[in-house]
This record gives C-alpha cells, structure tokens and sequence, in this order.
C-alpha cells in the first residue's frame, strides 16, 4: 500500500511531535510544510529535509500532498481546516479543534461535503490506562458511579505567555488554562463517562498577565447520573499531574496522567496484574515534557482509517464535544448560571 503523504501548517512548538510521529510510521512520509515566519521554516524543513512550500496555496494545490496536519495558534484551525478540505486533504488537526461550536460545525460540514477525513488530536485517547479504564465503566465494573473529577494544577512561567502573541487570548486561544491545557483532560472525561448534561463554574486571572482565565473550577452533572468537579490551572508553582478520579460504589480509581495510581474494588479489580508502567511525565509543570508516541499511535490509527474508509475514533464530530462542555463552562463562569449541554 502506498504511503500517506503529509505536510505540516505551522511549524511551532507541535509541529516537531507530527514530524516525529510521522516518520516513525511505516506508511506515512512527511513531503513538506509551511510557516509564515520564513525562519521557523527553513529551521524546520531543514531539521526534516523536507520540502518548504513557498505559500500555502502551493502546499494545498501540491499533488504530492495527501493530508495537512495543521500545527497552527488555535483560533487559526477553522478557517485553515476548511481551506484544506476545499483543496481535497485531509486534515489532522490539533486540539483544540476550533473555538466554538459554529467553527467545529464548519469543519465537519466541509469535511464532509469534501468528502475528507479529519481528526483532532488528543494524544491521551492512545494511552492503555485510560482506555482499561473507559472499558471498566462502561461494564459497569464500578457500580454505580458516583463522582468523576480531574484536577489539572499546572504550572507555566510569565515567559510562557509573553513569548507567545496568541497563547490566553480569546481570539486564538479561545480561553485560558481549561481551553488550552485542560482541554486534553475534559476530552478524558467525557470518554470515559458520557455526556456532561449541566455545568456551574467559577473562573478567574490570579496570576498571569493573560486575558483569559489562568484559574478555573467547575462542577459538572453527567447523563450517567453521577457529579464531579473540575480544577484547571496554570498559575501553581510546582505543578502536578493531571488526575482524574472515577468513584463508584462497587470501586474507586486514581488515574495519574495517563497511568492508574490506584485502585480498589469490593470483589475483583479490574485492572489487577495489568502493568500499565510508570509516569514520569512532567507537562504539570513544562509543556514540552511530552513524547511524541502517542501522537503516532493516533496518526497511524487515522491513516488506517482513511485507508479502511472508516470514521477515526476522534473525528471532528467527537473533538466537538470538548469545546461543547469548555464553552457552556465558560458561558456559565461569565454569566453566573448552569448551563445546560
Ligand atoms: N496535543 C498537544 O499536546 C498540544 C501541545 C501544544 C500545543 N498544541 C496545539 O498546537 C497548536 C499550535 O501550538 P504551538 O505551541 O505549536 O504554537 P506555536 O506558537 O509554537 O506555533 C505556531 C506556528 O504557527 C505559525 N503561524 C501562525 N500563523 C500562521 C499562518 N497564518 N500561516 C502559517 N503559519 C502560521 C507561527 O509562525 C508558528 O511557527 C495549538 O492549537 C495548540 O493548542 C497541542
């Protein structure tokens, strides 16, 4: 079978885990990419020994190029995921998918209409533990569940955002700590159980010099019944892992980024003589900390898809539901009321 060929828009912070990933896959090549900032170009392209496309229409209109992995600031993922559908690619695109849900509704509706496939990256989908946990409530290995929280204190320096012209705007940020950094662990959430049907939440800036929140709680109701809490923040110094907590009444587990920290059941623990490994993952405190396999395991998962013509796990439909809940979150610390989903 022949390879997928991909290039990348936006060749930041992100782009080098899709290159990576990329070219740790059998039957995929990265051919080229595009940056409007000529130097990150050339010093990516370089690194990669890959083709620097002079615009972005020679990108789109390049007959050598299969699918687009678009690596650019977030409020930029619209507009550009619908060019590449207009232009027959595919789209990869990193989460979130877009701001809002009339740009998500955009994307699918052109993917659609184009007859491409996209998916949103959220690289955690692919970890083991979380999935083991996802199976454990859907056969309702935890009676009745009860509470599901996650805690997301995190830590990014000054440098962080003044270094960055779009990192806790609105415009390209779409919001601050939960759309940018908790969105991965509100992803888990509702994968692991169900829709969120009402929010309440409270959302502040107690440190950052940032116009959107670097601080956010909130309470969530889902369909399944059960209730639980959300913390986001980037203003915590040292910054921890991400945990996520699914309580029933039949058991309880600990999720710790992406490995199970602790678990207890009344009779038979699912997850007993299951190695998950160990986490030394340090993205509490350093965005970079991260390792790019999880977005290969993602990215070969959606070339199988093309291939099969089956819809990816995280189709754009599925990256929705994210910025479904972060929205009405947002909605509901701005004007004080539940929203319901
Ligand atoms: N999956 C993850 O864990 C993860 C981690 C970090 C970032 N991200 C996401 O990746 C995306 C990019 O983040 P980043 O940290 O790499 O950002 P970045 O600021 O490091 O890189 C963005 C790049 O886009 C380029 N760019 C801006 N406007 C452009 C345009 N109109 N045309 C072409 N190039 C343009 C910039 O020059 C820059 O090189 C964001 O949506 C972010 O949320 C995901």
């Amino acid at each position: 079978m022949s390879k997928m060929r991909f290039a990348i828009l936006g060749c930041g912070m992100i782009a080098s885990y899709h290159a990576d990933a990329i070219n740790d896959i059998e039957n995929a090549i990265l051919v080229g990419a595009f940056d409007l900032n000529k130097e990150s170009l050339e010093k990516f392209c370089n690194k990669y020994s890959v083709k620097a496309f002079s615009s972005l229409n020679e990108m789109l209109e390049s007959e050598n190029v299969d699918t687009v992995c678009i690596c650019l600031p977030s409020g930029l993922h619209c507009e550009n995921a619908v060019l590449c559908a207009e232009h027959k690619k595919h789209i990869v695109i990193e989460k979130p998918i877009a701001l809002d849900n009339e740009q998500c509704d955009r994307i699918i509706k052109s993917a659609d209409e184009n007859g491409v496939m996209a998916t949103v990256i959220s690289q955690l989908r692919y970890s083991g533990s979380v999935n083991a946990v996802k199976e454990a409530v859907d056969d309702g290995k935890f009676g009745k569940i009860v509470l599901c929280d996650i805690s997301m204190k995190y830590y990014r320096s000054a440098e962080y955002y003044s270094s960055s012209n779009w990192k806790g705007t609105f415009k390209m940020d779409g919001g601050g700590a939960l759309m940018n950094q908790g969105i991965h662990g509100i992803d888990l959430l509702q994968h692991i159980m169900g829709p969120v049907v009402s929010v309440q939440a409270y959302a502040k800036t107690l440190l950052h010099n940032i116009e959107a929140e670097d601080t956010l709680v909130a309470a969530l109701e889902y369909k399944n019944g059960a209730v639980g809490t959300v913390q986001a923040t980037t203003s915590v110094y040292p910054g921890f892992q991400r945990k996520i907590s699914v309580c029933g009444t039949e058991g309880s587990v600990v999720l710790s980024e992406n490995i199970i920290e602790k678990s207890e059941f009344k009779n038979k623990n699912p997850f007993e003589n299951i190695d998950f490994g160990t986490t030394d993952m340090k993205t509490g405190s350093r965005p970079d900390a991260m390792r790019y396999e999880l977005h290969r395991d993602q990215i070969a998962d959606f070339i199988k898809c093309v291939n099969n013509n089956t819809v990816p796990a995280l189709s754009a439909r599925e990256g929705k539901k994210a910025v479904e809940i972060i929205c009405a979150i947002y909605e509901s610390a701005r004007t004080g009321k539940k929203i319901f989903i």
